[in-house]
């Protein structure tokens, strides 16, 4: 089934690239799910399936014919539940999370508030590539990434401070949401970098409050950001500034971060 064009009756059970369509996506609503996004695990769709004027990200998780179908069962199920169950968490307590608006962890599927804007990947490799178009050295009048770096740093410690640990910290899985008035994207000219951080995927999340858990997850995104570019990874210590203002306890974590590079870099040494 071409997943734009929606048949009303007797819905085929996979799209002409054989990839399989959750239930849900195969009734009518007013306009088709389009495919965002086909990871390892997880097919990410927007839908309009709630409301005409309310789009959403619904993720699927199919089933895998590899695994054994209990296992598979129950492995998606706990996945589904997990994230929900964190999202929700998260919500509560005021970080920025997409809402959860629907969920059947039997059938394999999430349904959360869609974020406007675009990944941090993208965005920070869009903003590098039109400074280096126009010949800005370097470090030179980086004020915009720095705010970034800070705002990533502060969601991240609001994230940390309520329990939860990311568990896949990566560039791509923390969103930049324009802030009203700039729906444009990069509208206001020169401010690329603005806008809200909202942290998004939270497949590999686990309830915890270890300093060891924390100090894995800022590790990581420091690799993340170490990967998309030099100079956003010297940058890195705005990340831990702020993050260290953000909640009580922060800078045990941060004193953990550098057993935990330590560690990262002895298991590099021996390849
Ligand atoms: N709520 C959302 N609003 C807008 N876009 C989203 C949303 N959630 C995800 N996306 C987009 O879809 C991509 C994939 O989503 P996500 O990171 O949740 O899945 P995944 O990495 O495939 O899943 P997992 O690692 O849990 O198996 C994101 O990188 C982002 O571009
Ligand atoms: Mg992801």
């Amino acid at each position: 089934m071409d997943v734009e064009t929606h048949p009303a009756t007797n819905p085929p059970q996979r799209d002409p690239s054989s990839r399989p369509i959750p239930i849900i996506l195969q009734y009518p609503s007013t306009t088709p799910p389009y495919l965002i996004t086909q990871g390892a695990e997880a097919l990410l769709y927007r839908s309009t399936y709630l409301l005409p004027s309310l789009q959403c990200a619904l993720k699927y998780r199919p089933s895998k014919p590899y695994r054994h179908p209990i296992l598979d069962a129950r492995l998606t199920k706990h996945r589904i539940l997990s994230e929900a169950r964190v999202l929700a968490k998260c919500r509560r307590e005021g970080v920025p999370v997409p809402a959860v608006y629907a969920l059947d962890e039997a059938a394999g599927w999430l349904m959360i508030e869609w974020i406007e804007g675009e990944v941090v990947r993208v965005k920070l490799n869009e903003w590098l590539k039109r400074r280096k178009e126009e010949g800005v050295m370097e470090g030179q009048d980086d004020g915009e990434l720095v705010g970034l770096m800070g705002r990533v740093g502060g969601a991240v410690g609001r994230m940390h401070a309520v329990g939860v640990v990311h568990g896949d910290l990566t560039t791509s899985n923390l969103m930049l949401r324009p802030r009203k008035g700039e729906e444009n994207g990069d509208a206001v000219e020169g401010k690329m970098l603005d806008g809200e951080v909202v942290l998004i995927d939270f497949g590999l999340s686990s309830q915890s409050t270890f300093d060891e858990d924390r100090a894995v997850d800022l590790y990581v995104l420091e690799r993340a950001f170490g990967s998309t570019h030099p100079r956003a990874e010297s940058l890195f210590k705005e990340v831990l500034s702020a993050y260290g203002k953000s909640f009580k306890g922060a800078s045990v974590v941060l004193k953990k971060l550098e057993d935990v590079r330590m560690r990262g870099r002895k298991r590099s040494m021996l390849g």
